[in-house]
């Protein structure tokens, strides 16, 4: 079957869609009609979903739910989460309410700066190249004044531009590291625009630097780095080892080292601390997709900032000192409250008044809070009772929707499976029996 195609992006919505179900698509009159399904009714709600990204055919829907009782820095908070995967938000509300009653989250921006950089060759001298940088540094920054005059005004702006010798790590490889603060942007565009304007003017103005001898800087590219090592957020909790106690089957000190116990397995293990942090994700994701921020740019920066020794660990932190119990989390964070989606997305702007309109220092600890709530719930789960207790309450709903169970058969099959492992075929075979 011929499948490539020029020009797709010129058809209209109708004609991608009758194009992807005369190649794709067996059971076309289906496939259309699922695709229009998700199609808006609102014309104009639609075409702001339409004009958001490219080739746009009909919408992906992803639940939006709430997880309260948040207590961060003395503030209630109810937390938006948008996520598919169960039992996240019910383990971050069940988190929440543990700990709103033992002080809540206490948690501390520690730091907000962002950086990009000029990534570039030069096969002359250090000396010289180090010596032209430092002469052409002022007209550097004059250069983008421009475009830094509103952020200035705001509070934030470029902070430094520094030269940083890369040629240990590859022939002729130079920067020009730029920190920024962008305060409650996440900033993306100003620092690209930045160090785009930085990068012209280098090229540029060296091409007359006499100190070069005949050697020219060669750009190679220039981009922000998503690695925030320096825009990091702590969350953390604490209490009483006595107030750790659970539901009379363990002992706050029993719960306790073996918690810590888990913190330190991933710690010290790989195949744990990935999925550890995968874990404190969960929390951070939801709330970071809610509130119309870029999830794959803190996912990979929060894992680079996860290995920055050397070896992938665990992202938090855990230990008994004087009787008390204290779970914390460094988390890098780069998140906005202005600018990109979250002016335009009614679901963002409504998830962002739910948190009272943050600022992004207040957003980053609203999030690092989510992530370490996840990873308690988690590992007070795995160290307890096991999480496939909750996993498969969840997982049988999820079966009895896809097999269209109406509400008395849910209800008949949950008390079932109380007393019954879950599985795919067993939930098939008891919905067969009671049909
Ligand atoms: C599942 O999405 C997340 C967990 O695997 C995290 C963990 O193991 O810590 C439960």
């Amino acid at each position: 079957m011929q499948k490539s195609i020029s020009g797709f992006s010129k058809f209209s919505k109708a004609e991608k869609i009758n194009w992807l179900i005369a190649n794709y698509f067996t059971n076309n009159i289906q496939a259309r009609s699922i695709l229009e399904s998700y199609w808006n009714q609102d014309q104009k709600l639609q075409q702001l979903h339409d004009e958001f990204i490219e080739n746009t055919i009909s919408n992906f829907y992803m639940p939006f739910g709430v997880a309260p009782n948040f207590l961060i820095n003395d503030k209630l908070y109810t937390l938006p989460m948008t996520i598919e995967e169960s039992s996240v938000v019910a383990a971050a509300g069940n988190a929440a309410k543990f700990w709103m009653s033992r002080g809540g989250f206490k948690t501390t921006v520690l730091s907000t700066e962002k950086n990009g950089h000029i990534h570039f060759t030069f096969k002359g001298q250090k000396e010289a190249i180090r010596n032209c940088f430092e002469a052409l540094k002022p007209q550097l920054l004059k250069a983008t004044a421009p475009l830094t005059t509103n952020m200035e005004k705001r509070g934030g702006g470029i902070l430094d531009l520094q030269l940083i010798d890369c040629t240990s790590k590859m022939a002729h490889y130079y920067q020009i590291e730029v920190a920024f603060e962008t305060v409650d942007a996440m900033g993306a565009n100003f620092i690209n625009s930045c160090l785009e304007q930085i990068s012209t003017t280098f090229e540029a103005l060296s091409k007359d630097a006499s100190i070069l001898n005949g050697f020219l800087p060669e750009v190679v590219m220039s981009i922000l780095s998503n690695y925030v090592p320096h825009c990091v957020v702590r969350a953390e909790v604490s209490c009483t080892v006595d107030d750790l106690t659970l539901n009379g089957h363990f002992t706050g000190n029993e719960f306790a080292e073996k918690f810590i116990q888990a913190v330190e397995i991933a710690s010290v293990e790989p195949y744990r601390a990935v999925t550890h942090n995968k874990g404190i994700m969960n929390g951070v994701d939801a709330v970071v997709i809610a509130t119309g921020n870029d999830f794959r740019a803190v996912e990979a920066g929060v894992h680079a900032y996860a290995a920055k020794d050397g070896q992938y660990r665990s992202l938090s932190h855990a230990n008994i000192k004087d009787n008390v119990f204290r779970f914390w989390v460094d988390l890098p964070l780069a998140l906005g409250t202005v600018g990109g989606l979250t002016a335009l997305h009614p679901m963002v702007k409504l998830a962002l008044e739910l948190l009272e309109k943050p600022s992004a220092k207040e957003l980053m600890q609203i999030v690092a809070a989510a992530g370490l709530a996840q990873n308690f719930a988690a590992l007070r789960s795995l160290t307890t009772t096991g999480i496939q207790k909750g996993h498969m309450k969840m997982h049988l709903l999820n079966i009895l929707n896809q097999l269209q169970a109406n509400p008395n058969e849910k209800e008949q099959l949950i008390t079932h499976f109380k007393t019954h492992s879950v599985s795919h075929r067993a939930v098939v075979e008891a919905l067969k029996k009671l049909r």
